[in-house]
C-alpha cells in the first residue's frame, strides 16, 4: 500500500475497527459510528483501497495486503476490537491471522470463514475482467441489488435500494477488480476462529441471501467464546438496512469489554 487509507475517526478510549462490504465504502457504518462513539470508544472506519477517498492499492490483490494497509492506518494501537461486514468479515478474519494477540474481540456480520469453491473463485475472476474491460460497474446493479438488500428492504425502502445502487454505480472498476481478485484468492478462516479464544460476536440478517444463518451459525461453533445473533427484516447489509439493530447488538457486545480494555 503506497498511500495511506481516508479513515473516520471519532471518539476516544479502546478502539473499534469497523471494515466495510463489497463494493460499498466507510459510508456503510456511519449510523453506527457516533453512537459507538458516545459509549467511550475510538471508532475507527477506513475505505478499503480503491473504495471511497482511498487510493487504488499497488500490491498485487490478496487480503494479506488488505490487512497490512488497515494495519498501517492503526498505526501503534495495541489491542482493538474489530468487526466486519461480508468482505469486511473476510478482512477482520485476515487481520485475527496476522496479529491474533492483538485482537481484543471479534465482530462477524454477514459474512463466512470458508474459501470460495472453484466454481465461485473463477466467476469472481470473470467479473474482474469484465469491469476492468468496461471501465464501469454500473452493470453489476441487477445482479447486485437483490443478493446485497432483503426482501424487506427493496420492498420497503426505496431510498436505501437508491443509495447503495449509487454505491455500486461509483464504485471505481480497478478498486473492484482488485477486491475481487483479493476475495478470489482468500484462505479457508475456519482454522482460525478455532484457535481464537477472545470473545467474539456473530451476526447475519435473517434474509441474508449471500452468507445466510447456516455460515452464521458454523463460525460461532468454531469460535469458543462466541454470541449468535439474529437481525431480523435485514438482508446482506445489515449494518445499512437494520442500522439501529446492529448497532444495539455491537453496543451490548462491547460493553462489558470496556472497563478490561481500559
Ligand atoms: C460483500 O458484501 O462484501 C460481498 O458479498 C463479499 C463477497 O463477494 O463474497
Amino acid at each position: 500500500m503506497t498511500s495511506p487509507l481516508a479513515c473516520t475517526d471519532r471518539g476516544s478510549g479502546p478502539v473499534v475497527l469497523l471494515l466495510h462490504a463489497f463494493p460499498c465504502h466507510r459510508h456503510m457504518w456511519r449510523e453506527q459510528v457516533d453512537p459507538i462513539a458516545s459509549l467511550g470508544w475510538r471508532v475507527l472506519v477506513p475505505d478499503l483501497p480503491g473504495f471511497g477517498d482511498s487510493p487504488e492499492a499497488v500490491d498485487e490483490p490478496s487480503m494479506t495486503a488488505m490487512a497490512r494497509g488497515v494495519l498501517e492506518t492503526l498505526g501503534e494501537t495495541d489491542r482493538f476490537v474489530v468487526g466486519g461486514l461480508s468482505m469486511g468479515g473476510y478482512l477482520a478474519m485476515e487481520i485475527l491471522r496476522q496479529v491474533p494477540a492483538r485482537v481484543a474481540a471479534l465482530m462477524l456480520f454477514d459474512t463466512k470463514a470458508t474459501a470460495d469453491p472453484e466454481a465461485a473463485r473463477l466467476g469472481r475472476l470473470q467479473v474482474a475482467d469484465r469491469v476492468e474491460e468496461a471501465g464501469r460497474t454500473g452493470f453489476l446493479l441487477p445482479e447486485m441489488i437483490p443478493n446485497l438488500l432483503g426482501d424487506t428492504t427493496r420492498e420497503t425502502r426505496p431510498d436505501l435500494v437508491a443509495r447503495v445502487s449509487k454505491w455500486i454505480a461509483c464504485a471505481r472498476p480497478g478498486a473492484v477488480a482488485w477486491a475481487q481478485r483479493a476475495m478470489a484468492d482468500r484462505p479457508d478462516s475456519r482454522p482460525d476462529l478455532a484457535a481464537y479464544g477472545g470473545p467474539s460476536l456473530v451476526a447475519c440478517g435473517d434474509e441474508d441471501r449471500i452468507t445466510p444463518r447456516a455460515d452464521a451459525a458454523e463460525m460461532a461453533g468454531l469460535l469458543r467464546n462466541s454470541r449468535l445473533e439474529t437481525i431480523s427484516g435485514s438482508g446482506h447489509l445489515s449494518a445499512v438496512e437494520r442500522p439501529e439493530d446492529v448497532t444495539r447488538v455491537i453496543a451490548d457486545f462491547i460493553g462489558p469489554l470496556r472497563p478490561v480494555l481500559g
